[in-house]
């Protein structure tokens, strides 16, 4: 079958069984196309939580599909390629943590939803790109522990000085290799874009920056900004779903910066696990009911 045909099939099926299809900005354009609701890990968070359909499949990494159960246990999650992991989220064990608590008795842990299920049973809180200041804010303690990813803890830390942000060692591959003379390399390119970054590169990256966005963020900044070409700095599969909102403005992709776990969902694949509805995500109960405890306060705070 052709790329049309198996969209098409997708599109049939996935009417038919009623299911509802929730993919991440860094997935393929092809998925982008098929999917009811193409966004940020948080909003995605959020669709799973609220959705009326019992029946979600997941295109993204592990950890999203994941959370998607873990905040409605009762709805069936297939994700049809298991083996697309998040490396950082494999950074910070939860046995690491727990020992790592030990050392700051009393301080919150605040857990980038990059990280495994389960680490989240030991963790107070999880955030995402997009509400990371907000959710530190809200513990309204003067200290608090982040794990796992280093650039994200230190770019909180410059939001929020009056908090003490205790770092780990993580980080993401694909933003952390992100150099401040990639950057300035499209910047003498296009000397009128408005750049982009995401908060998982590197401080020299994000000081270049001339906005710090999560993925949805950037979307909303660049449909509400007059400026007509952007340079966007994550994960070049975002530039896919700008272009296509927003085909009056140029959005300029770092070719290099790929989520090879998140290209791996295909057409092929997702049709296979429509007709079969598997593989499944499948949790031990007792880690989906305390992991559940910081992904409701996560998206509980708007
Ligand atoms: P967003 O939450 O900004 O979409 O980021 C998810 C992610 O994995 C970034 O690499
Ligand atoms: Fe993980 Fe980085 Fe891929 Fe995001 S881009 S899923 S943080 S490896």
């Amino acid at each position: 079958m052709d790329a049309a045909a198996l969209k098409e099939e997708i599109l049939r099926l996935k009417q038919e069984k009623g299911v509802l299809i929730l993919a991440h900005n860094y997935v393929i354009g092809d998925i982008q196309d098929i999917a009811d609701v193409v966004a940020d890990s948080l909003v995605l968070a959020r669709k799973a939580r609220d959705a009326s359909e019992d029946k979600i499949l997941f295109c993204g990494v592990d950890f999203m599909a994941e959370s998607a159960l873990i905040l409605s246990p009762d709805k069936t999650v297939v994700h049809p390629t298991p083996e697309s992991k998040c490396p950082m989220a494999a950074m910070a064990t939860k046995d690491e943590v727990v020992e790592f608590k030990k050392k700051h008795p009393g301080v919150p842990v605040v857990a980038y939803v990059n990280t495994t299920a389960e680490l989240k049973t030991v963790v107070d809180v999880c955030c995402t790109s997009a509400n990371a200041v907000k959710v530190v804010k809200a513990l309204g303690t003067d200290k608090v522990i982040f794990v796992p990813d280093c650039n994200l803890g230190q770019y909180i830390q410059t939001q929020v000085p009056e908090v003490e942000v205790i770092l780990w060692e993580g980080h993401c591959h694909v933003h952390n290799d992100v150099g401040a003379l990639d950057v300035m390399t499209m910047m003498s390119r296009y000397p009128d874009a408005v750049v982009m970054a995401h908060p998982e590169c590197k401080p020299e990256v994000l000081k270049l920056a001339d906005g710090i966005f999560s993925t949805e963020g950037m979307v909303k900044h660049a449909q509400a900004s007059d400026a007509k070409q952007f340079i966007v700095i994550t994960e070049e599969g975002l530039t896919y779903r700008m272009k296509k909102l927003m085909p009056e403005k140029e959005f300029i992709p770092l070719q290099t910066a790929v989520c090879h776990n998140m290209k791996r969902i295909t057409l092929e694949v997702v049709l296979e696990s429509l007709r079969t509805m598997e593989p499944k995500v499948k949790l031990p109960e007792d880690v989906i009911r305390d992991a559940k405890k910081a992904l409701d306060r996560m998206v509980q705070i708007v």
